[in-house]
């Protein structure tokens, strides 16, 4: 079976193409390189002995969609990652965010709309619940309004898709993410930021090689047990895994609805304090650190119920924050060698 994953050069997209060749997919990827490099074909291919095909197009280019699945007609299933992810460059530019996020998204369902049946995985993310007032957060919880561009994106995004299911042959799932962190454990491929990370994890691993001077811990006054903020992050391994059981779930018509909605966190939460410990215990180096205050617009806990994928997609995280904060550290100190 021949699967289109789009960004699959990217952070996610990456660790999903390795595990979907595992399964023995034939994958073809799209992707612009516009945060990613090319190098990470050589990666994938180490791995798994197998070069995905790559075809390097903007999926905001409509025609260059339409011509590419005149030339993949084969494919009726898809892994949607390609997409701008930093919340604070979506308020400067949001209509930036609006067109790669949602148009792309368009032009894709557009196409395979016209087959007599497909099967499409959309990244979503936690954002969409806000500030849940229940932990651990269940996909029944309401979907707040979103606090930028990007997050309205996947609010978006999430209802195209679940509008365009009511009327075409497309079976959806959405996956909404937790906090993805942590590398292959090959080393081979890993996370790859441009300029200042926006996460924590990829900041704490640039400071520990001594590329920032310090981490900034945003708020210790949070009504959390060590008073900084909380949240799932979950190795981007156990992430990647959970893509192929959705898409099998499609291909095998074990969906019991045209949209289904999952979890992919570990169901556990973590302060950052508790992620700065764990990063200290692997790396064997203590991190420079300073509280500031809390910054506007972040929440104070966010963490998974997973029962759903659990039992439903039949799909549970299996490594540990220690495990990722390994990973990602030994990718880390690979970049900068
Ligand atoms: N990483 C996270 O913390 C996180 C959390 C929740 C949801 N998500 C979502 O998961 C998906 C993947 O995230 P990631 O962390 O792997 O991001 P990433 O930036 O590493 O990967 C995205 C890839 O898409 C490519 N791309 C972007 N726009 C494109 C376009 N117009 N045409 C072709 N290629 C394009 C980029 O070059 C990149 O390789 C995104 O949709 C993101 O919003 C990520």
């Amino acid at each position: 079976m021949k699967v289109l994953v789009t960004g699959g050069l990217g952070f996610i997209g990456s660790h999903t193409v390795v595990e979907l060749q595992n399964e023995g997919f034939e994958v073809v990827i799209i992707d612009n390189l516009s945060n990613s490099s090319e190098d990470v074909l050589k990666g994938i291919t180490n791995i798994t002995g197998k070069t995905p095909l790559f075809e390097k197009l903007d999926l905001r280019e409509k025609a260059s969609v339409q011509d590419f699945f005149k030339k993949h007609s084969d494919v009726t299933g898809v892994i949607h990652f390609a997409a701008s992810k930093a919340v604070g460059e979506s308020v400067e530019n949001p209509l930036l965010y609006y067109e790669n996020n949602i148009s792309t998204l368009v032009y894709l369902l557009q196409e395979l709309q016209q087959k007599p049946e497909a099967s499409f995985i959309f990244s979503s993310s936690c954002t969409v619940y806000g500030q849940a007032e229940k932990m651990p957060i269940t996909e029944d919880a309401p979907v707040q309004a979103a606090m930028s561009p990007y997050g309205n994106t996947k609010q978006i995004g999430e209802e195209i898709i679940t509008d365009t299911t009511k009327v075409t042959n497309i079976n959806a799932i959405l996956l909404r993410y937790f906090n993805p962190v942590g590398a292959h454990s090959s080393n081979q491929i890993g996370e790859l930021p441009l300029g200042v990370p926006q996460n924590l994890v990829p900041f704490i691993t640039q400071t520990g090689v001594g590329l920032r001077k310090e981490l900034s811990v945003f708020g210790d006054d949070y009504p959390t047990p060590d008073g900084t903020a909380v949240r799932d992050y979950i190795h981007v391994v156990d992430l990647a895994k959970a893509h192929v059981i959705a898409l099998q779930r499609l291909f095998n018509k074990k969906n019991l609805q045209k949209v289904e909605t999952f979890n992919l966190g570990t169901g556990t939460g973590s302060s950052v304090l508790e992620v700065i410990n764990s990063f200290e215990k692997v790396s064997d180096k203590k991190l420079p650190y300073i509280i500031k205050p809390r910054r506007e617009g972040d929440i104070t806990e966010a963490y998974a119920n997973t029962d759903k994928a659990n039992n439903v997609l039949g799909w549970k995280a299996e490594l540990s924050l220690d495990e990722a904060m390994a990973s990602a550290w030994k990718w880390e100190q690979k970049v900068r060698s």
